[in-house]
């Protein structure tokens, strides 16, 4: 039988090894991941800009998240699912983070639940409820309006500092890994230092214990411009456009379907028609 690996397993992993978290947003995507040995499938509330074509992650909805969740978990069998808590289902308190939290874990099937910013109190109330949590430190997209922009956080010393600060928070509130975004290596190599459960980044540079990438940017399906923190391994949008040109003219030009992607015709069938059609 095959074995999930547990918030646990990924808490005590930090210094053993390093870490691989990629997003998914459906079955497919969640599952080629799974395929490919990743440690966390997280379902982020970056499939409002990857997925539904929406300019930012604030208008995704709790019922949005499960409906990718319980998708993304129907393809995973290996990896820690992690659904991420969207704009407004935590930010009013507790008792709305333990309710939506319970929501993605009951309905959507995720093992963790990621929430963004310096927020000890709801971290720690999600998971006495029974919920690993994933803290997610720096550029938080979702305070975009407040932040000013999609902008590199901990520049300053005293930002920096504030930064190890609020991980060293979100572990004693009992965080399982957290999520640091764009971050100068540095910085974030210091509040990697400072906790003992591991850090995964993206843009926060290499001395974080994992790494993130959002699976349509590693696969080179979103246009530019691309965050600078963006490797893509492939370019799937050329082979996917090139495919579909060359389905779009095979059909046109009638060679799709060849007699093999056909079902035989029955023996008889043809003449009967024809007499049919004659009769008629
Ligand atoms: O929503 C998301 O894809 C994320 C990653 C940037 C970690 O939170």
């Amino acid at each position: 039988m095959e074995t999930t690996i547990t918030a646990t397993e990924i808490a005590a992993a930090k210094g053993t090894r390093l870490l691989v978290m990629v997003t998914a947003t459906d079955e497919p995507s969640a599952r080629l991941a799974d395929e490919a040995g990743v440690d966390v499938v997280l379902v982020g509330d970056s499939l409002a800009m990857a997925a539904l074509g929406r300019p930012d992650t604030l208008s995704v909805t709790v019922d949005e998240m499960i409906h990718h969740t319980r998708a993304a978990a129907a393809g995973v069998r290996h990896a820690l699912l992690v659904a991420d808590m969207p704009f407004g289902s935590y930010q009013a308190g507790v008792s709305d983070a333990v309710r939506n939290a319970c929501r993605l874990v009951a309905e959507g099937r995720a093992h963790a639940v990621k929430l963004e910013g310096p927020r000890p109190d709801e971290v720690a109330a999600i998971t006495a409820a029974g919920v690993p949590v994933v803290g997610h430190l720096g550029l938080t997209p979702q305070s975009l309006h407040r932040l000013g922009g999609y902008r590199v956080q901990g520049r300053g010393i005293d930002q920096a500092l504030a930064l190890v600060a609020q991980a060293r928070a979100l572990e004693r509130a009992g965080a399982s890994l957290l999520v640091l975004e764009a971050i100068p290596p540095v910085a974030a190599a210091a509040m990697t230092r400072a906790v003992a459960i591991p850090t995964v980044g993206i843009g926060a540079g290499p001395a974080c214990d994992g790494q993130v990438l959002v699976f349509a940017d590693l696969l080179g399906m979103t246009e530019p411009p691309r965050p600078r923190f963006v490797r893509r391994y492939a370019d799937l949008a050329t082979t996917i456009r090139g495919a579909l040109g060359a389905f779009a003219a095979d059909v046109r030009e009638g060679r799709y379907p060849a007699e093999a992607e056909c079902y035989p015709d029955p023996p008889g069938l043809a003449a009967a028609l024809a007499e049919y059609r004659e009769e008629a």
